[in-house]
Parts: C-alpha cells; structure tokens; sequence
C-alpha cells in the first residue's frame, strides 16, 4: 500500500540517509560499466550524496548548464503526451517522492532517484538536452499514430539503452543506471542486448513494473540523432 502522505518535500534523516544510501551504492555499482559520459555529468550537475536534492535549486543548476528547468511530476508516471510536451518546453520532470528504507532494492512507484541520479548527468550536457528536446518536439509533429515509434525510441535508448564504446558494453538508460536489481539482471545473459535496429524497436516490450526481455544497444549517440531524423524523414517529409 502506498502512503501518499510521503508525497511531501519536507525531508527528514530518514530520507536523507535513504538518499545517501541509494547514491553511495549505485555509484559503486555503475563506476565499471556506466557510459564514458556519466560520471563526469554528475560531477557537472554537483550532485549532493549526503542530502535530497532540492527541485528549486537543482533546476537553477539546469538553468545555468543548459538554459532547461526541472518540474514536478506529481509523483506519477507521466502519459507521453505529458512527458513529451515536458520535453520540448525544455522541462524535465522529476518526482519529490524517495522511497522507503525498506525499499532499498525495489519501489514499487518510480522515486526521485531514478531522475536526479540516472538522468541529469545527461540532460545538462547540451549535447544531450538537444536530443532531449528533439525528442519532444518530434513526438508532438509526427502523426498521433506514429507517436508510440518515438516514445518507444525514448525508452529503449534513454531509460533502458546500452551504448558501446571502445569496444565495451556500457550503460546509459537512466533506469538502469537507477536500478540495482534491473541493472544486474541486464548485465547477465540473461537478457539479449540487441545492436539497435530501427525495424525493432515496434516488436520491443515495455515494461515499466518488471525486467525488460530485451535491451537495445547503440553504437553511438549520434545514432540515437540520426533514428530521431530517420523518423522525422518517414513521417514528416
Ligand atoms: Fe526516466
């Protein structure tokens, strides 16, 4: 059962100690296989281990890095429309819930540090806002039929896409690099990491409550730009 009543911004020891504990081992545990680009954006973004992050301050931060605010998602998760209009206004969402102590490895509703720790380390690189944003706009200019193709392209490359680079798998989906539990589970071969393939990505399964059967791997973000046009071609030429 979900206590909405933790939906609040007033954060106590608990919380900050929650906070400190999901970073500390996430970090540990992302050092060997994060993409080249992540350590150095939580560096950029200053990210506090020992204390929740605050929205108003960090979305100053974002403001001056790459001219984008953070906004409050109301702690749900947001429907497309929503979260791509988010997007394209340079807006990126983030929750104010974190999750209980007990709930360390698993919470059942998306908490604040799947965003601040698996998505700003990206979003204030400008190189990285830029595609953020195309993927806003596009989403909103293709036909309303088309527009699954581009969400799903979002959550097979930037919440659960692997990347490789100098030969090595690395991560970058912010869920991954979020997610103890999901990130061991993709690593193992278990799962296929497939090399991206834009006839794919329809036939991939998203699944936001469970393990993912399939991962995309890109072979660089210029890729991921070049899908976005390959699209725009497709549907708006
Ligand atoms: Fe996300």
């Amino acid at each position: 059962m979900i206590n909405y009543q933790r939906y609040t911004i007033e954060y106590d020891p608990e919380d900050h100690d929650t906070w400190n504990k999901l970073c500390t081992r996430q970090h540990d545990l992302v050092a060997s296989v994060a993409c080249q680009e992540f350590f150095p954006g939580i560096r950029r973004i200053e990210l506090d281990y020992t204390r929740v992050p605050d929205l108003a301050t960090m979305s100053q931060q974002m403001q001056r890095l790459v001219d984008w605010t953070l906004t409050s998602a109301e702690n749900e998760y947001l429907a497309d429309d929503v979260w791509f209009e988010h997007l394209r206004a340079r807006r990126f969402p983030v929750t104010n819930y974190i999750r209980r102590p007990h709930e360390l490895d698993f919470t059942p509703i998306p908490d604040l540090f799947h965003e601040y720790f698996g998505h700003l380390a990206f979003v204030s690189d400008p190189r990285f806002a830029a595609q953020a944003e195309a993927f806003g706009h596009l989403y909103h200019r293709v036909p309303p039929e088309n527009r699954l193709e581009v969400a799903n392209l979002w959550w097979f490359s930037w919440e659960f896409g692997f990347i490789r680079q100098s030969g090595q798998l690395r991560v970058f989906g912010a869920g991954l690099l979020s997610s103890p539990g999901e990130l061991r589970y993709a690593l193992s071969d278990r799962p296929p990491k497939i090399p991206f393939a834009l006839s794919q990505l329809m036939s991939m399964r998203r699944s936001p409550h469970e393990y993912h059967d399939a991962y995309f791997v890109y072979e660089s973000f210029d890729q991921i730009d070049d899908t976005l046009e390959a699209l725009r071609q497709k549907y708006l030429a």
